[in-house]
């Protein structure tokens, strides 16, 4: 085992650009040689590019993830009165734009293998004024989504996935974003396919649906100067979409080496503390490689130490943010027991073979 002083920290992540760097420089300059910023030909051809890629019929291109979400909900009627069913085990921004739809947030708790919401638990939360289910490929696992969408089919639900976290992911070989009405994906910086700003795309296979979100982006407009609905300001720029279509070429190469990266932790990592997340599709494409263990404030301490930043998604359930008390959650005792004891390890396209080694390394010497 080498030195402590020769060891090189394990950073969490890194956003250079890496193979896209030629692509992206290129990318930035032709957007400003163009001196054209807002919904141009960069965001159509974005758009075009990542729906194939994502094996939809549309994206419409966003300012974010969480507006993505918000559309799609709006864009299917969902409001005032509403009540969606939602995951306690994600980022808040999956309930906030519930929140923002003007509608309750709804959690259902989650399945402790799986960590998505909990098909069983979604059945039980139904209620006279749920409208939607807005389930989590969560780290990049695809959720259960055969056994939601027939709860969704059978109650006449909307069903919008929140594939933010998940790029490329499948369930049971199916695309993301394809189960029910439409998908949200995220492109901020850290994710899977990440942008130098903020960035979203609205995914659905229904032309109309794609047609409305693409006026609520621009603030309801028909044409220049006529608001037919009362929309909103969300419009992926033009230099985001320039760098995202310079790195969309690399993205599957990138997800391969997240999945070996994923598979080689889980080879060595046959331990009983801490353990390790089951994969339940291989359509898995690990944004986040979170462990579990009873002792995880240690177990941090014990990987600093040895020069490896770690960080925790997420360290408070939905059900217990200040933000969502006047909802009245219900108790999440699943979640809640998963938020004390998950730490994610690094894990990005970049992390090298002498990295993966000394994360490896240190972990198998964790003595609880
Ligand atoms: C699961 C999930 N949902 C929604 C969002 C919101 O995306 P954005 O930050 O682009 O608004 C994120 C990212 O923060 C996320 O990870």
């Amino acid at each position: 085992m080498p030195d402590r002083r020769e060891r090189t920290t394990v950073p969490f992540l890194t956003l250079k650009p890496g193979e896209a760097a030629e692509a992206t420089d290129a990318a930035i300059r032709r957007v400003v040689d163009r001196g054209w910023f807002v919904l141009g030909p960069e965001v159509e051809s974005f758009e075009r590019e990542f729906a194939a890629a994502s094996g939809v019929g549309h994206a419409v291109g966003l300012g974010n993830g969480t507006d993505a979400l918000f559309l799609l909900l709006k864009a299917h009627g969902i409001g005032p009165g509403d009540e969606v069913i939602t995951t306690p085990l994600s980022a808040a921004f999956t309930a906030l734009a519930i929140v923002m739809a003007g509608a309750r947030p709804v959690f259902a708790d989650i399945d402790a293998a799986r960590l998505t919401i909990d098909p069983a638990a979604v059945r039980a939360a139904v209620g006279p004024k749920t409208a939607a289910i807005v389930p989590v490929h969560l780290y990049g696992q695809p959720a259960d989504m055969p056994a939601l969408a027939e709860i969704a089919n059978r109650h006449h639900l909307a069903l919008i996935e929140d594939c933010c976290q998940a790029h490329l992911a499948t369930c049971a070989g199916r695309p993301v974003g394809t189960f029910g009405h439409g998908g949200a994906f995220s492109f901020y910086p850290t994710k899977n396919l990440g942008s130098v700003g903020d960035g979203g795309a609205a995914c659905t296979d229904d032309g109309q649906t794609a047609e409305r979100i693409r006026r609520l982006r621009n603030g309801g407009q028909s044409k220049p100067f006529r608001h037919d609905l009362a929309g909103v300001n969300s419009r992926l720029d033009e230099l985001q979409a320039a760098v995202l279509r310079a790195k969309l070429p690399f993205l599957e190469q990138w997800t391969a080496r997240r999945r070996a990266l994923a598979a080689l932790y889980q080879e060595h990592f046959a331990l009983s503390d801490p353990t390790v997340p089951v994969e339940h599709d291989p359509g898995h494409v690990y944004h986040l490689f979170p462990v579990r263990s009873a002792r995880r404030k240690q177990l941090r301490e014990h990987l600093r130490t040895a020069g490896i930043d770690t960080l925790i998604h997420y360290p408070t359930p939905l059900t217990q943010q200040p933000a969502f008390a006047e909802h009245q959650p219900a108790a999440s005792p699943v979640a809640d027991a998963a938020c004390h004891e998950l730490v994610s390890l690094p894990l990005h396209p970049a992390l090298t073979d002498t990295s993966v080694n000394q994360v490896i390394e240190a972990v198998r010497a964790f003595k609880p």
